[in-house]
This record gives C-alpha cells, sequence and structure tokens, in this order.
C-alpha cells in the first residue's frame, strides 16, 4: 500500500545483513508457526522477497505516520482497506466472541487484529513474508490479546489446515497479489464452514475495456491483478454464492489522492528512509494509479460470499 513497495519494486531486494538470524531468533522467541510447501513463481518470490523488505522498513515511524494519514487505521497498512470498511466487515459477517477467522495475505496484522480486537474472535494471521507476522505477533502481544491471535507463515494457495476449521475467512486486496486466485477461492471454500461467510476485497481491470485500456490498466494496476476470468464466475465454480458486492472505486481514487499527498507531506523522512529512487518511483506509481482509476480502467470491489 505505501509505495515502499511500488519504489522498491526496481530494486535488488537482498536483505539486510543479519536479517536472515534475526528473524529466526524472532521467529523462536515469539512462537510464530511456520508452514511453507508450494510452488510458485519467480515474480510471485520477488514480490515476496520485496515485501519482507517493506514490512521490515514498515517499523520505521513515517510508514506508520503515512498510513494513518490515509487509512486512519492505526496499524501497518498494505491494502486499501479503511477502517469503516473493516467495520462494515464485522457487521456483514457478524464476527463475534465465538467466530473462528482466518485472514489471509494479513500482513503486518492489519484488518485482522482490528477484527479480533472490536468482536472478540479469535484470529489466525497467515502471510508468507515472515517480517510482517513478527510486527503482527507483536502487536498481538502488546494489545493483551496473544491467546486469541496465532500467526502463521503459509501459503493461500494450499491453507495448512483442516477441512471446516473457520467460520469465517477474510482477505484485503490478496487475490490480486498472486496468480492461482481460483485455487485460493478453493482452498477457502474447504477450509471454511458451510455456515460460514467470507468477505475479500479485490481490484481487478474494468470489463470491457479496449485492448489498450486493459494494457494500460493492468500496467497501473497491481502486479498479478489480471483475472481472466470474472470474479462472479471464478467464485461460482470454485462452491460460493455472492451475498453482495460493492463497488468501491470512488475510496479507491480517495486513497490514492491521499497517499500521494500523505507522502509529499513526509518526503523529506522517505527520502531519508529509502533514498531518492524510492520516493520519486512511489509518486510516478501513485500519479500512474490516480490516473487509471480516472480513466475507469481499474476498480475495487468488496464481496461477502457464502458457501453455495
Ligand atoms: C495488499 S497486501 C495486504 C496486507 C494486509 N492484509 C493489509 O491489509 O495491509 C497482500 C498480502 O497478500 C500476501 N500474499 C500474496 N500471495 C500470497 C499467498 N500465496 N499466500 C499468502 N499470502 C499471500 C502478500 O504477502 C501481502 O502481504
Amino acid at each position: 500500500m505505501v509505495s515502499m513497495t511500488q519504489g522498491m519494486g526496481q530494486k535488488n531486494s537482498a536483505h539486510p545483513r543479519g536479517f536472515a538470524n534475526w528473524l529466526q531468533l524472532c521467529t523462536r522467541w515469539l512462537g510464530h508457526d511456520s508452514v511453507v510447501g508450494m510452488e510458485r513463481s519467480a515474480e510471485e518470490l520477488a514480490q515476496t522477497a520485496r515485501l519482507e523488505d517493506f514490512y521490515m522498513l514498515s517499523r520505521s515511524p513515517v510508514i506508520q505516520n503515512v498510513t494513518d494519514q490515509v487509512y486512519g487505521c492505526g496499524y501497518i497498512g498494505h491494502s486499501y482497506t479503511t477502517r469503516s470498511e473493516a467495520d462494515e466487515i464485522i457487521a456483514e459477517l457478524g464476527l463475534n466472541a465465538d467466530s473462528a477467522l482466518l485472514d489471509l495475505g494479513a500482513g503486518a496484522g492489519w484488518p485482522g487484529l482490528y477484527f479480533a480486537k472490536k468482536s472478540g474472535c479469535t484470529v489466525t494471521l497467515l502471510d508468507l513474508p515472515e517480517a510482517g507476522l513478527l510486527i503482527a505477533r507483536e502487536r498481538a502481544i502488546e494489545d493483551g490479546m496473544a491467546s486469541r491471535v496465532k500467526t502463521v507463515q503459509g501459503d493461500a494457495t494450499n491453507i495448512p489446515f483442516d477441512a471446516g476449521s473457520f467460520s469465517n475467512i477474510t482477505h484485503s486486496d490478496v487475490l490480486c497479489c498472486l496468480l492461482s486466485k481460483k485455487r485460493v477461492l478453493k482452498e477457502c471454500r474447504r477450509v471454511i464452514l458451510d455456515t460460514g461467510r467470507m468477505a475479500f476485497s479485490v481490484i481487478d481491470a474494468a470489463p470491457n475495456l479496449s485492448k489498450p485500456g486493459r494494457a494500460k490498466a493492468l500496467d497501473a494496476g497491481p502486479e498479478f491483478m489480471d483475472s481472466r476470468q470474472p470474479y462472479s464466475s471464478m467464485l461460482s465454480e470454485t462452491g460460493w454464492r455472492v451475498v453482495s458486492q460493492t463497488d468501491l472505486t470512488a475510496e479507491l481514487e480517495l486513497a490514492y489522492t491521499a497517499m500521494i499527498n500523505a507522502e509529499r507531506s513526509n518526503e523529506a523522512e522517505l527520502r531519508r528512509l529509502g533514498g531518492d529512487d524510492y520516493y520519486d518511483d512511489g509518486q510516478t506509481n501513485w500519479v500512474k494509479k490516480l490516473s487509471a482509476v480516472r480513466e475507469g480502467l481499474i476498480r475495487r470491489d468488496l464481496y461477502i460470499v457464502a458457501p453455495a
């Protein structure tokens, strides 16, 4: 979400010295599970490496500042989920102390930790970069919620849980960050109870674009946004029925605008943190995204779905 990923997209993603050791120590100390196994493309692996870097850097107060300015969420946000959208999801899913929630692509804990804090549910946060999960784990401990929060390093295309393990599933702009969208939807159906509900947001190219329009949309949107099949048919083929679909494209435009302004107002700090290329590439990317959304090339939707 914060343009660290945009700027760093062009860079070599070598980890800082000692990073691996630090990560191993933290993993043991904080006691989170690590279950990775699926084969992923070189591009997906590169994205995860960039995100490890991003989540490491997001410990810097300037990233927290920017995130708060744009989403007012109080966590490190890397999706476009706002606090009011998160509140709507809690209501739509009917989350409460009896709910067992799985948040896929959980990042550094937004919005999964917020769902648990507000509703009293238990939450399993699953993602690939360890650095984000460690931040989430620390935050859960700080907020006195450690017993209700589990962090798992794992792949959403091969969810390491038994069938029917969860009453609810959420994922925020995750399907546009991976290739095997249908496989993830199928896995979600496997691990959710027949009585469960799932909420997810996703960015997609607008329908019926001309060839150049679609190429422009794919260039501006998230790296794995391209979904050759509409979400409605992917959902029905993987065992889901759509309860509601809400168009959040206007909110996406607001988020891009707010991000451009938030980064500009923190320019000096961001340049110090990530370097000039990082800041300049970030701004270029946000402006490109904003113009694509204004031209009607990309859209964002919130889906509430239930087992068919
Ligand atoms: C847009 S970010 C959302 C992060 C966080 N939930 C938030 O809202 O700030 C998408 C997340 O999906 C994760 N992701 C991508 N592919 C994944 C996969 N195959 N399995 C699990 N997580 C994945 C990324 O690592 C990234 O953290």
